[in-house]
């Protein structure tokens, strides 16, 4: 099995090529192609042009891996590593020319489901600002090829977090319900618009922790991993990210944010 730090290495690459690509085309202009489930959930060609561009890179580079993207079918790969990418997270962000959107790419192990996948690798690449958030599974984490590490603690002004909140309108009123049950736990908190972000930026310390529901695979896939290995958790009711609940915090909190943001009627506290 081929070296997580190798995997790595072709995750920045490829994010690396794929955000100059978002960039210019954010130059150009953007418009919306199309809405998908809801007014929020929006698409532009350039989501589509920069998962094909990350594709046809990693049918290259890894010809026997799987792929799975935001924007594309999923195709089953024969090496048991599979990819799984979001090429634009943050859409809305791109699309009003908020500077605040990443390329997520990572490598996972074993089925393409986060309930039982294991992360080798992950990049995330915020094209605006040039920062490469990257991790490899067992390593480390880096931004820019400097060491991060969550907040062991948050102050005792209490934490700053950061939430999202679903496509679904119908979960609105749950989200901000949410929101309220985990206030006083915080100094303040950021709607930060990009999930991977979000994340990466728990793991580098610039927030204590973060929390939303709904999230998808390749939503978290690259952020989950930095996280953890830049000594956070991450989880849910479940014990892992996903479509429910997702926290991810440094050790000290998370116990806490996981019982603050979960609903009352969600199984209790879990290993994450
Ligand atoms: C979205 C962003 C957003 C989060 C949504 C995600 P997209 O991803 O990460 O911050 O709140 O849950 O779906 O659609 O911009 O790739
Ligand atoms: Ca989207
Ligand atoms: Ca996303
Ligand atoms: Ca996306």
């Amino acid at each position: 099995m081929i070296a997580p730090a190798e995997l790595q290495n072709i995750a920045i690459e490829i994010a690396r090529e794929a955000g100059a690509l978002a960039r210019e085309r954010r130059a150009e202009g953007v418009s919306i192609a199309a809405t998908k489930s809801g007014i929020a959930d929006i698409v532009t060609e350039a989501d589509r042009e920069v998962e094909a561009l990350i594709r046809d890179r990693l049918r290259v580079a890894r010809p026997e891996d799987g792929f799975l993207g935001e924007e594309s079918a999923p195709e089953p790969g024969v090496s048991g590593v599979t990819w799984v990418v979001d090429p634009i997270d943050g859409t809305v962000n791109y699309a009003y020319g908020i500077p605040s959107y990443a390329v997520s790419i990572a490598a996972v192990s074993g089925e393409p489901d986060p309930r039982s996948w294991r992360a080798l690798a992950g990049a995330v690449f915020n094209p605006a600002i040039g920062e490469m958030f990257h991790a490899a599974r067992g390593e480390g984490a880096w931004l820019d090829g400097k060491r991060i590490s969550v907040n062991p603690e948050p102050s005792e002004a209490g934490a700053l977090l950061a939430t999202g909140f679903g496509y679904d309108p119908a979960t609105h009123a749950a989200d901000l319900a949410r929101v309220a049950r985990v206030m006083p736990l915080a100094r303040d908190l950021r709607r930060i618009g990009a999930a991977s972000l979000d994340l990466a930026f728990v793991a580098a310390g610039r927030l204590d922790g973060y929390f939303e529901r709904g999230l998808h695979p390749w939503d978290h896939a690259a952020g989950a991993l930095l996280v953890v290995e830049a000594g956070g958790r991450v989880g849910g009711p479940d014990g892992v990210p996903g479509r429910g609940l997702t926290v991810a915090s440094g050790p000290a909190l998370f116990d806490r944010l996981l019982a603050a943001a979960s609903e009352p009627a969600e199984p209790g506290l879990s290993n994450g």
